[in-house]
């Protein structure tokens, strides 16, 4: 075993009581193998368990071997391939559920804020109800675009889709599951209108619908917005020419590489979205590139910080970073403030 390698004993499965064990690591998924790597939630039916006391994850070439006394087995010998990712997929989403309900037992509405800042902001703006001029012709595209019988095929840079591994995938799927709903979309307008942020960077612009909210908000803003794969981009670029929106700058390429030349030529930023890319160290990475060009005034929005456990503590690490003051978790979004004036404070607000 080279040092990259894991191990999972006995010894840090948690629960082995029930149907589920419990351990520290990541686990990750290709079509052809498993591929484990660090900080990740494994779990393991009892009789998995009891038949591999000793489970041996090569990290880097893709291979994962379980042994039991002498004997070596494929991992995929006790779980059949075509159930890999429904179950591990079946996992997250066990996740996500009960990171919810704390967050519901946990969340306030406006009645429990005591700041007059985030009172504002509750009332006004999140829980804001009215129908602003933009959302008709933004959700008529999106209806347009669940329409679409067509299909692209493109490298998916981030994290992955709970929903497929598939590198086709249907304009309509990705509108369906991983273009943010109308509550968040439109919520994103309603920031932008009411903070009204002139350099605004969004990562991950998937087919434009986020953007075309973000850019229609503030017209006197530059929106800036990065996607890895230029299949997708080219169609977020016929749907701004459709919504006649000249406010955006398109970036293409991956973040890591894009990220430090825009941060270079940019003087300041006043709003940014991070919307992919949903792994910890990647999401603390840009938070801490873009973190030199905010000010007091900026406001930072974070996509999913409860996709996984790796996002839970990037949520928890940029919360107490030390320029941060006020946080607001929605659960699906964590919105970062960084005015000066402001007692460091953290709210989970219904939503
Ligand atoms: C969740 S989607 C964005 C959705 C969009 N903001 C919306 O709601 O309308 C995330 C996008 O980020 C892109 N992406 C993920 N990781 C990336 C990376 N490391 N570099 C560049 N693009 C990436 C994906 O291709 C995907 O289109």
């Amino acid at each position: 075993m080279s040092q990259k390698d894991i191990v999972l004993t006995q010894k840090n499965i948690l629960s082995t009581q029930n149907q589920l064990a419990l351990s520290q690591k990541h686990l990750f998924f290709t079509p052809q193998n498993i591929v484990f790597s660090c900080r990740h939630i494994v779990f393991f039916s009892r009789n998995i368990v009891s038949s591999i006391p000793t489970i041996y994850c090569s990290e880097n070439n893709i291979k994962t071997k379980a042994k039991s006394r002498h004997k070596t087995y494929s991992f995929q010998n006790f779980i059949p391939h075509s159930l890999i990712y429904p179950y591990f997929s079946a996992v997250k989403k066990l996740f996500l559920a009960t990171n919810y309900l704390l967050y519901r037992l946990k969340s306030t509405s406006e009645h429990g804020v005591h700041s007059p800042f985030v009172f504002d902001l509750v009332t006004n703006v999140i829980y804001n109800k009215s129908d602003f001029y933009a959302y008709k012709e933004i959700e008529a595209l999106r209806t347009h675009l669940l329409e679409s019988e067509k299909t692209i095929e493109f490298e998916d840079l981030g994290a992955g889709s709970l929903k497929t591994q598939s590198k086709k995938r249907k304009i309509e799927e990705i509108v369906k599951y991983s273009v943010k709903p109308k509550k968040y979309s439109q919520l994103l307008f309603r920031l932008v209108n009411h903070f009204q942020p002139t350099q605004i960077l969004e990562l991950g612009t998937s087919l434009g619908i986020t953007t075309s909210y973000l850019a229609r908000a503030n017209s006197k803003a530059k929106i800036i917005s990065v996607e890895g794969s230029k299949e997708i981009a080219a169609i977020a670029t016929e749907n701004f020419s459709q919504l006649e929106i000249q406010n955006i700058e398109q970036l293409i390429g991956n973040f890591d590489d894009v990220l430090p030349s825009v941060l270079n030529k940019t003087e300041k930023l006043d709003f940014v979205f991070f919307d992919g890319n949903h792994q910890k160290q990647a999401t603390l990475n840009y938070f801490k590139q873009c973190l030199n060009k905010a000010n007091e005034n900026s406001v930072f929005v974070f996509d999913d910080i409860y996709w996984s456990s790796g996002m839970k503590q990037a949520w928890q690490e940029i919360k107490n970073n030390k320029k941060v003051t006020v946080t607001i978790d929605l659960f699906f979004f964590g919105i970062v403030f960084f005015r000066k004036e402001q007692v460091k404070q953290h709210f989970i607000i219904k939503y």
